[in-house]
């Protein structure tokens, strides 16, 4: 006979009676976690619902609750006169806990964690995706495959597919240029190491907002490059801290779409100035434009690439944002003055994408899903921002400040001052909620504790639940103090 779990084992003080967070919520993320974790292997007989109840000191209800809910979902199952076990393999609903479970085992990554959970960022809309569409034009093209197209193509990426990325630049961004300075890529991640192989020779230093995508530094790192973090502010990079290092700077990396993570768009004033930086000291810009289709409070700001006339930015895409983040596949635009060495080291890296993904990808652009499909994304992330805003001016007043909400997929806030980030963030993590901490983005000491919330991968209703949650962990961790600023009418919600 099995061994009954012990109660302790799996809920590790957990319960919180002072919670707004209802207590079935409580166990059932309890005993999720446990069997996520690892501390509740599969096959494992989980006490009575009586007995776990006695044990908490709660009701039966709550418990009764949580267990049919983790039946449901397949990580229990009740076995007849014998007891409820936990499942070999369970069947989530929520493919990304599942993910985020193996995630738990490996080193920290900055993308891969979260799966689908609400406050994931850098996740578009993925239960609006036409997926219909896309495998009706994934069949077409793997059946339009001819053996031309079977062989080792184009390291640039597939013609059509080059076209159409020029085409939609040049409309959309503001970009200059030509589809023969288009390379296809396999996500801007590809496109970073890239721009690391080509431009970036060991011990050399390259510029990064602080603070900035940690996904860029680790690529630029992963060449031997020495990053400096320069200052941004409300205009972007602050050029005279760039200044300050002289002509020792190979390269700055910049997000001057959507600041990632604070989120503002770059001056005008600002961009000129750092093109003209990049001119006085032989430098070059690379320019990630990674969610730029998507800004809420003005009209989309068109890229820092079209204002330069003296071919030193190199201008970096994805369809991450706007298709799903799987499709890896992305784009660089290549100045003419780079263009031998970039197809070199695209060559030399992984010679380039998977044919059928591109042929599909040229199609749903050529035929104008693309372009449909923004316009529809933009008036459901409109919906789910303005739910997050909502919920979070309702449930976070006093404790947690907007920063800024203007555009792409996540709002940037910041923590009131005795929150920190990380503790918040583990937190919630056990309440089956993610976010980034904003103070993972410095490279040096954080000045302010914040967190990112994305909006993108999650529906009104699912977003303010988790706002919810959220304003009862900030309370659970802020103390009285918080509470008597929140009813002082400070929402702190712009
Ligand atoms: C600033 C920034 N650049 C690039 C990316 C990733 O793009 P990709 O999936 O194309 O590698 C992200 C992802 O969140 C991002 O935040």
């Amino acid at each position: 006979m099995r061994v009954v779990a012990s109660p302790e084992l799996l809920m590790p003080a957990v319960i919180d009676r002072q919670s707004d967070v209802p207590l079935h919520r409580q166990v059932y993320v309890a005993l999720r976690s446990a069997i996520l974790d690892g501390r509740l292997l599969p096959g494992a007989r989980v006490p009575s619902t009586r007995w776990l109840a006695s044990d908490l000191g709660i009701s039966r209800f709550p418990v009764l609750s949580a267990y049919e809910q983790l039946l449901h979902e397949g990580y229990f199952e009740g076995r007849v006169g014998s007891g409820t076990y936990v499942r070999a393999a369970p069947t989530t609903h929520n493919a990304g806990t599942a993910d985020a479970t193996a995630q738990e085992l490996r080193p920290r990554r900055w993308l891969g964690e979260g799966g689908t959970r609400p406050f994931r960022t850098s996740l578009p809309a993925l239960d609006r995706f036409p997926t219909s569409l896309w495998a009706r034009l994934v069949g077409q093209s793997a059946r339009k495959l001819t053996a031309e197209r079977m062989t080792y193509g184009d390291p640039c990426g597939l013609a059509a597919l080059r076209a159409a990325i020029a085409e939609r630049l040049r409309v959309a961004r503001g970009v200059r240029c030509t589809a023969d300075q288009v390379l296809v890529v396999p996500g801007s991640q590809a496109a970073l190491r890239l721009c690391a192989a080509v431009l970036v020779e060991r011990s050399a230093r390259v510029a990064m907002e602080e603070p900035g995508y940690i996904g860029a530094r680790a690529a630029f790192e992963a060449h031997g490059a020495q990053v400096v973090p320069v200052p941004v502010d409300d205009d972007g990079l602050e050029v005279g801290a760039l200044e300050a290092f002289g002509s020792g700077v190979r390269a700055a990396y910049v997000t001057p779409s959507h600041q990632y993570p604070l989120g503002s768009s770059m001056s005008a004033t600002r961009r000129l100035d750092v093109i003209r930086w990049a001119a006085r000291h032989d430098a070059w810009i690379l320019e990630d434009d990674y969610d730029s289709d998507f800004r809420y409070v003005s009209r989309p700001v068109g890229a820092m690439q079209g204002m330069d006339r003296t071919g030193r930015v190199v201008y970096l895409g994805t369809f991450s944002k706007s298709i799903f983040p799987a499709l890896r596949l992305g784009f660089v635009v290549v100045p003419h003055a780079l263009w031998e060495p970039f197809v070199a080291a695209r060559e030399a890296l992984d010679i380039f994408p998977p044919v059928v993904a591109q042929m599909a990808l040229a199609t749903f652009l050529e035929e104008g899903h693309f372009a449909r499909h923004i316009r529809r994304m933009h008036g459901v992330y409109v919906r789910r921002r303005s739910a997050l805003l909502e919920g979070l001016r309702r449930e976070c007043a006093g404790l947690l400040t907007v920063h800024n909400a203007d555009a792409g997929l996540h709002v940037s806030t910041f923590l009131a001052d005795s929150l920190e980030d990380r503790d918040v963030v583990a937190r919630m993590a056990r309440m089956d909620l993610v976010a980034s901490p904003l103070s993972s983005c410095y490279a040096g000491p954080h000045p302010r504790s914040g967190l990112l919330l994305g909006f993108g991968g999650s529906d009104e209703t699912e977003l303010l639940t988790a706002a919810r949650t959220l304003g009862a962990i900030l309370r659970g961790m802020g103390g009285s103090n918080h509470r008597a600023q929140a009813r002082g009418g400070q929402t702190g919600v712009s």
